[in-house]
């Protein structure tokens, strides 16, 4: 028995996945990013993602997130206002502890790979892909 076998409303997924781009399409500073890609698809490749790496049905084909983003330059703190924003739509839809830990361990496992800490780090994907690298729109005021 799978950890995916054992969830008893596989919706949860879905569910789950669409609030949370909802949140990220509505979010100032992420949404940046996601401006070319169409929300559908992302939210559908990242339930095929999960659903896999919990040991339900192998359906997804795209790269593997460690693959996804050297043309993206991802800062600590924007690593983390994702991860907020996954937990905040896992905690309002009630989801399994069981997903909640999985999903949010899955994800953090590739931090490493995805966070950079200088844009001289940017590689392309392909020869005319575009570097995506936008500075925080509202950052919170430093105590004087
Ligand atoms: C702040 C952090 C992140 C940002 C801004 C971000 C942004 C994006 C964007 C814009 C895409 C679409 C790329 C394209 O098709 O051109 C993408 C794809 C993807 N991301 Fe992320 N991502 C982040 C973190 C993560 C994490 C932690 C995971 C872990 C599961 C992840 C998993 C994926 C996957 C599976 C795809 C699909 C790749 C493909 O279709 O080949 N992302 N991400």
């Amino acid at each position: 028995m799978s950890l995916y076998d054992d969830l008893t409303d596989k919706g949860i997924i879905l569910k789950v996945a669409d609030l949370f781009y909802d949140k990220v399409y509505e979010d100032p500073w992420l949404s940046l990013y996601f401006k070319e890609i169409d929300q559908e698809f992302i939210t559908a490749q990242q339930v095929d993602f999960i659903v896999g790496a919990m040991g339900g049905p192998q359906k997804y084909s795209g790269r593997l997130p460690s693959n996804a983003h050297p043309h993206m330059f991802i800062t600590e703190e924007l690593f983390e206002l994702r991860t907020k924003l996954l937990e905040d739509a896992l905690k309002e839809l009630s989801a399994p502890e069981s997903l909640v830990e999985f999903w949010l361990k899955l994800d953090g496992s590739f931090k490493n790979s995805i966070v950079k800490k200088s844009p001289s780090e940017l590689t392309p994907r392909y020869a005319t892909d575009e570097f995506l690298n936008f500075d925080n729109p509202n950052p919170r005021k430093k105590a004087c």
